[in-house]
């Protein structure tokens, strides 16, 4: 891996073993791009790209001899604004007499060993300053007392590039950056096609792949959460692209909030992406000499396909962007009481369900919403973050302990960052949530937004779950989130500031989630929003899993638990075995299609074991031990998707372990139908030369991946599943 600059060529060259990213600086200072993709070993000149007069309309820089060089063409680092490139802007400075102007040129460079961490904000970050080299270049406009860091980091044993910029005000009077995005990539070709994952609630990070015509395409969010609506990433790919072969390009940008990414092609066919915060909603005063820091953005190339792309960002999330404790082990397969009691729980009802739950194997009770305040529906008491004296009057401590004694751990569900109305705290408090004075405010699921960009409403908090987290043995907890931003203003802030409270708020959350887990590295966090609201590699950073969505009816499942292995590992999307018929859909299916979907990921229960027959409850005793045995596999493996559920009545899906020894097999079929065609599905990842037992046949490695297993022809009901046990034959896993 390097980081090179050639003086006389005055190139830039950031590679590693699969990929190349490549810049150059020109006169009097641009920075253009040069190259992004596969590795090129040597590149020892300037870029070829040619300069002909083709800009008729397109002015040229100031000063400039020819017509053959405009910015409005350029393949650009850093896009201005108001300096004859019409594209989209990676950033808007205003300054004090209204104008916007700005044109960044190179001023210098620094070139590191390892990766700096972003003030305040998640990162991706090194344990070892060997695995990854740091470039910093300096842009400065002479004319503007402004400067643009950009920071690349490149790794060296992943496909994997991040950017980010620090704007930095080196002038006497305050500016305003009323936009400040994090990367700019420009290609000089548009034969692409766009993979996004938008959704809803409880139908998140469905694929959706469609080309990209000429003009602007803008996935965004401005529900100040990254969202349901769209995850705060796009993938460009080769037409010829699919899971398993060719070109992809995966941008993920390390936020929370509201975020942008706007694609344009040009007339000449150029493809420029940006990834930053949303401009909608934002704008910061940048007082002298102060500096904003942007999120950052992950940029990640295959030529492996999507599977490719996909396991990158899997081996980065689980080992460069999760943290602590629990980072490396096996996560706990818990019950959360939610779909079986809702509000309605008490002590002794949850002790049966701890003590039928130890029994069946099942690691850790959750106690979802409805224990604090009084809590009886999701009108009331959120703020109130003390018990629920009916519900449990021997308080938390007593019941975490009745829980332990039955051998199971105790977790506890938190919407901290709500106000109820009806709350003491909101009586005490009728300002702590965002809201403009003198306007009514809106109301989402009967609650307001706590206004966290504050530092005494976050201390209050902090002090508040400290002190329940430090009378309970609470080993886990799923902090939730179940409603959007509206009428954002903040009372800890002059009006000028106003429109910075939508990043303050995330980076007032960011804090308190980093003082909390801090504080309890030995606490299992778990994030929810709603389900999949605010799944986004900003909040792995401090959980290290997520509820992947509020559905848990098995055939949406496939879809949603498909989309999201886009870029998250299964170890992070928790999944769980929950009753038929579904309570979001109403669907009827077997016990084994969810209890195949559910095992495809973080498993856990979400049903109401105290009422199940001996039968059922053999049943889900050996589900768990199953996943016991394959829990490492499935949480730590490769994951390989084989078959799309969205393009097809079926899907399937492949872990296989890191020596290639053992792997687990999932296929679903939606709709059963008469005389159907077979489907043989082809597997992956697997060693070519090894033989497999697979249902008691020995079959080679390369005929598994080549040739494949017909899956179907035997099923006939609807929503049909199969999981097949696969082993090297010689080892002695077997
Ligand atoms: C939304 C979550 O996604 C659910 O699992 C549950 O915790 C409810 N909130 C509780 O209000």
């Amino acid at each position: 891996m390097t980081v090179t600059f050639d003086e006389v060529t005055q190139v830039f060259h950031l590679s590693n073993q699969k990929m190349s990213y490549i810049m150059e600086i020109k006169e009097p200072g641009f920075l253009l791009q040069v190259y992004y993709g596969k590795k090129i070993s040597r590149f020892d000149h300037r870029g070829d790209y040619p300069e002909v007069d083709r800009s008729s309309f397109s002015p040229n820089p100031p000063g400039w001899k020819n017509r053959e060089f405009s910015l409005d063409t350029a393949l650009q680092e850093i896009p201005g604004q108001g300096t004859s490139d019409y594209r989209e802007s990676l950033f808007e400075i205003v300054y004090p007499d209204g104008s916007s102007a700005t044109s960044f040129v190179y001023q210098s460079h620094h070139i590191y060993q390892g990766k700096p961490k972003l003030a305040g904000l998640p990162a991706t970050y090194v344990d070892d300053k060997e695995e990854a080299e740091t470039l910093e270049i300096v842009m400065v406009d002479p004319f503007r007392q402004v400067e643009a860091i950009l920071v690349y980091t490149i790794y060296r044993w992943r496909s994997v590039l991040t950017k980010s910029v620090r704007y930095r005000n080196l002038g006497e009077v305050t500016i305003c950056l009323n936009r400040g995005m994090s990367a700019c990539v420009d290609f000089d070709d548009d034969n692409f096609e766009m993979i996004q994952l938008p959704g809803a609630w409880a139908r998140e990070k469905h694929i959706e792949r469609q080309s990209i015509g000429t003009g602007i395409k803008i996935l965004d969010s401005k529900r100040g959460a990254s969202s349901v609506t769209q995850q705060p990433f796009m993938a460009l790919v080769r037409p010829e692209t699919d899971e398993h072969q060719g070109e992809a390009y995966g941008f993920h940008f390390i936020y929370s909030g509201n975020f942008s990414i706007r694609t344009e092609v040009d007339p000449f066919c150029q493809t420029r992406v940006l990834v930053g915060i949303n401009p909608s909603h934002f704008s910061w005063q940048l007082e002298p000499l102060e500096m904003f820091q942007t999120p950052e953005v992950v940029l990640v190339y295959s030529n492996e396909g999507l599977n490719g792309m996909s396991q990158t960002f899997h081996h980065l999330y689980r080992e460069r962007l999760a943290r602590g404790k629990f980072q490396y082990q096996q996560r706990p397969i818990l019950i959360n009481n939610w779909e079986s009691t809702y509000f309605d729980f008490d002590e002794t009802k949850l002790i049966e369900l701890a003590e039928s739950s130890a029994e069946l194997g099942i690691e850790l009770l959750v106690l979802d919403d409805g224990w604090f305040g009084k809590r009886n529906d999701d009108k009331s008491s959120l703020g109130d973050w003390y018990v629920n004296q009916q519900k449990l009057p021997r308080g938390l401590a007593s019941l975490a302990k009745a829980i332990n004694d039955k051998g199971v751990k105790f977790g506890l569900w938190f919407e901290p960052e709500m106000i109820s109305e009806d709350s003491d705290l909101f009586r005490q408090h009728p300002d702590w949530h965002l809201h403009v004075p003198g306007l009514p405010s809106s109301q989402g699921r009967d609650q307001h937004i706590l206004d966290v960009s504050r530092e005494d409403v976050r201390d209050y908090l902090f002090v508040t779950m400290v002190k329940l987290l430090n009378k309970a043995p609470i080993e886990y907890i799923k902090w939730d989130m179940n409603r959007n931003m509206t009428e954002i203003y903040s009372l800890g802030r002059p009006p000028q500031q106003q429109q910075e409270t939508a990043h303050r708020y995330i980076l007032g959350l960011y804090d308190l989630l980093e003082r909390l887990t801090n504080k309890y590295p030995d606490i299992l966090f778990e994030n929810c929003s709603g389900g999949a609201g605010r799944y986004d590699p900003g909040m792995v950073y401090y959980m290290p899993q997520s509820w992947a969505s509020d559905n848990t009816d098995a055939i949406e499942r496939i879809k949603i638990q498909y989309g999201t292995s886009l870029v998250f590992p299964p170890i992070m999307s928790c999944a769980h075995l929950s009753e038929s018929p579904n309570h979001q859909v109403g669907r009827l299916t077997s016990f084994e299609s969810r209890s195949a979907v559910a095992m495809s990921g973080n498993f856990g229960v979400m049903m109401d074991v105290t009422q199940k027959t001996a039968s059922e409850r053999k049943s889900i005793s050996k589900v768990i031990s199953f996943y016991k045995q394959h829990r490492h596999l499935i949480q730590f493996g490769e994951f390989y998707r084989l078959l799309s559920p969205f393009e097809h009545n079926d899907g399937a899906w492949l872990f296989v372990s890191e020596n290639q020894d053992h792997a687990l097999f999932f296929y679903f079929e939606i709709l059963s139908q008469a005389t159907k065609p077979f489907r043989r599905v082809k597997l992956a990842g697997l060693d070519p030369d090894a033989e497999y037992l697979v249902e008691n046949v020995i079959r080679t490695g390369e005929e598994l991946m080549n040739y494949g297993l017909y899956v179907n022809y035997e099923m006939q009901h609807d929503f049909s599943s199969k999981v097949i046990d696969i082993r090297r034959s010689d080892s002695d896993t077997l």
